[in-house]
């Protein structure tokens, strides 16, 4: 709803809500962001009377309204065919929506904004690797950041249909909370310079934990990893997926700006719950790059001494020696990265085992 609010603020916005259940985000877009139009839609007739019923405030308020019960095939390719296009197309999907991208993307308008759900957790996440064939073009393996991983292999699939339209994206928001994985991107007239260079592969060494990122523009021979030379096991390569940033912090900004506004006016009634705001400030506080994010029970497990070390104080060390780090904002507990895996494990042997000391004093 504060990203509804957000694209509002720049002109005049409108939803097509193509997997629109009850009819529930349709409504709160029109009346709390201020949408002109909104046409709520679900394959289900039956929830046919309910969408029109919960929805008919909207034409009160002077919104636009309509409501169908299509197929989102039908739907999108009625849409491509009228080439009718909306600022904000929500596809909230019960499992993969990747089949239905193509026409989605035909449905957004230019500088406009997908917003996508995918409640397939299995292939994503390296647990149906089949399916991740399938479904995404890209083989999906066993990472400790999975949810990451998951949200790369969907802004990866919506990134390829952009560009094969000629189009190019720019991803505005990107999180999880391990069951449904959200993604918002919106829509460029072409691609950036460069943009290409954001698909690539990430390979994880399950022998030492070290990961590498490639872009697949300039691909070549994978680094060795931190195994003892010949005990390093085959790399688990996963992708073609999007290693380029998962948020957009303008837009960050002005989402946070928003909710702690009504959060500080006590008048305003609360459509933003705390734990809301925590994750904005989470995605916020961290830029989702570099692709190499370790949970911080791994890196105790491999450091080999000490109990694990506080994650501020693993950034700050790495940040002091010029390196890049960050507290994930996709997976709590989670270390994002550049620094080589050797010296990230030796500082946190360092600050874990002085932690554990000073507890025990
Ligand atoms: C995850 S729910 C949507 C929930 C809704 N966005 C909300 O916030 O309450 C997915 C909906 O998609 C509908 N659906 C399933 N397959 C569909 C299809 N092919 N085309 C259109 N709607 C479909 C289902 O009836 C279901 O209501
Ligand atoms: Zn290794």
């Amino acid at each position: 709803m504060l990203l509804a609010r957000a694209l509002a603020s720049t002109g005049p916005l409108r939803l097509l809500d193509v997997m629109a259940g009850c009819g529930i985000r349709g409504l709160r877009v029109g009346l709390e962001a201020g949408a002109t139009a909104v046409w709520a839609n679900d394959a289900d007739p039956d929830r046919l009377p309910l969408l029109s019923a919960n929805l008919a405030p909207l034409s009160a308020a002077g919104c636009a309204l309509r409501t169908t019960a299509l197929t989102a095939q039908q739907l999108l390719a009625g849409c491509l065919q009228r080439r009718e296009r909306f600022e904000l197309v929500d596809l909230d999907a019960f499992g993969c929506p990747t089949a239905l991208l193509p026409l989605a993307l035909e449905a957004v308008s230019l500088d406009g904004v997908l917003y996508l759900a995918s409640s397939d957790g299995r292939s994503p996440t390296g647990h149906d690797r089949p399916a991740a064939v399938r479904r995404f073009g890209a083989a999906a393996r066993a990472h400790p950041a999975s949810w990451e991983l998951a949200l790369r292999l969907q802004l990866g699939s919506v990134a390829r249909c952009a560009w094969a339209l000629g189009r190019g994206v720019e991803p505005l928001l990107a999180f999880s909370e391990g069951r449904t994985f959200r993604t918002a991107v919106r829509l460029r007239r072409r691609p950036a310079r460069g943009e290409e260079g954001q698909l690539g592969l990430i390979a994880l060494c399950h022998g030492c934990g070290d990961q590498q990122v490639q872009s697949l523009l300039s691909l070549r021979q994978w680094q060795p990893c931190a195994c003892a030379p010949g005990t390093a096991p085959p790399l688990a390569i996963s992708g073609p997926l999007w290693i380029g940033p998962l948020q957009h912090p303008p837009t960050l900004e002005a989402v946070l700006r928003q909710a702690e506004a009504e959060a500080e006016a006590e008048a305003v009634p609360r459509s933003v719950a705390a734990a809301s705001r925590r994750l904005l400030a989470a995605l916020h506080a961290d830029p989702g790059l570099p692709a190499r994010c370790w949970p911080l029970a791994e890196i105790a497990r491999r450091m080999g001494r000490g109990g694990p070390p506080k994650l501020t104080a693993l950034v700050e060390a790495l940040r002091r020696l010029g390196h890049g780090a960050w507290a994930s904002g996709v997976m709590a507990g989670q270390l994002r990265s550049d620094a080589p895996w050797p010296l990230i494990l030796e500082l946190a042997a360092r600050l874990g085992g002085a932690g554990a000391a000073d507890a025990a004093k």
